[in-house]
């Protein structure tokens, strides 16, 4: 069971499309995917076009057995929905002990799954920590824009102390590039700083597509919404990457 944190704590930068569309494309190739929201926004239930009574919050606060979290969205793919209510959650987290390790230690009796796929917020917070510790490998969506590398050089960072406090080995996946645009100059300027600072680690780009941002309004993945799409062709790529990863 590969378990992979989507994450940039900058906003906006691709993440929730990076694990609907990710989650869905494994789906497809027949592996067992569970999508985790740890996002209060809630996306990427919204997006899969899924709700749920039991979400998230439910696992943190250990008021449900994770079972009875997870809802299945599609065949082979299942997801473990988040809303608002999860900032409370955070408030109370504060106070446990080991609180950085309560989604691991909750999510420990997780299995059945290829892919477990976790949706980040944009934020450094005690939520965000708790799914980094819970992941083995980062995948970190890096919008063509300036401040999506100061996210990431804040990220890089934190993962270098919760390596080291923790004694854990958080491998980086992917650097993937998104809203990527070869004619734009910033696009080539940034991704020159990429690869200097992640030699090797950058995945084939997903292009800036109009599908990529009417698909979440239809509640349907790339897959389902324009699956002849260039979008859907830089997904295929991408997950082969990280098949190939593992
Ligand atoms: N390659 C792309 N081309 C065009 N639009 C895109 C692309 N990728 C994502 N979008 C759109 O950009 C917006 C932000 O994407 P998304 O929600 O995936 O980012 P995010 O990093 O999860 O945001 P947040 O930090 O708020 O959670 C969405 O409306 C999405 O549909
Ligand atoms: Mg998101």
């Amino acid at each position: 069971m590969r378990k992979l944190a989507i994450v940039n704590y900058k906003g906006g930068t691709g993440k929730t499309s990076t694990v609907v569309n990710m989650a869905h494309g494994l789906a497809l190739k027949g592996k067992r995917v569970l999508v985790i929201d740890t996002d209060p926004q809630g996306s990427a239930g919204y997006y899969l076009g899924v709700e749920s009574e039991v979400t998230i919050y439910d696992v943190v606060m250990g008021l449900r057995p994770v079972s009875e979290c997870i809802v299945s969205a599609r065949p082979n793919l299942d997801i473990i929905c988040s809303n608002e209510r999860l900032f409370p959650a955070e408030m109370r987290l504060a106070n446990e002990k080991g609180r950085e390790h309560v989604l691991m230690r909750r999510l420990s009796e997780l299995k059945g799954y290829d892919f477990v796929l976790v949706d980040c917020a944009p934020s450094m917070n005690l939520m965000n920590q708790n799914s980094l510790i819970f992941s083995d490998e980062l995948v970190l969506p890096v919008s063509m824009e300036y401040l999506s590398l100061v996210g990431i050089k804040q990220l890089l960072k934190n993962i270098d102390i919760v390596n080291k406090l923790l004694g854990k080995e958080i491998r980086i996946c992917k650097v993937v590039p998104t809203f990527y645009d070869k004619r734009n100059k910033k696009t080539t300027h940034i991704m020159d700083s990429l690869e200097r600072v992640f030699p090797g680690m950058l995945s084939s780009p997903i292009r800036v597509s109009v599908g990529l941002s009417e698909a979440p309004g239809y509640r349907q993945t790339i897959f389902e919404f324009s699956p002849r799409s260039s979008a859907a062709d830089d997904y295929r790529r991408l997950i082969n990457e990280v098949i190939s990863h593992g």
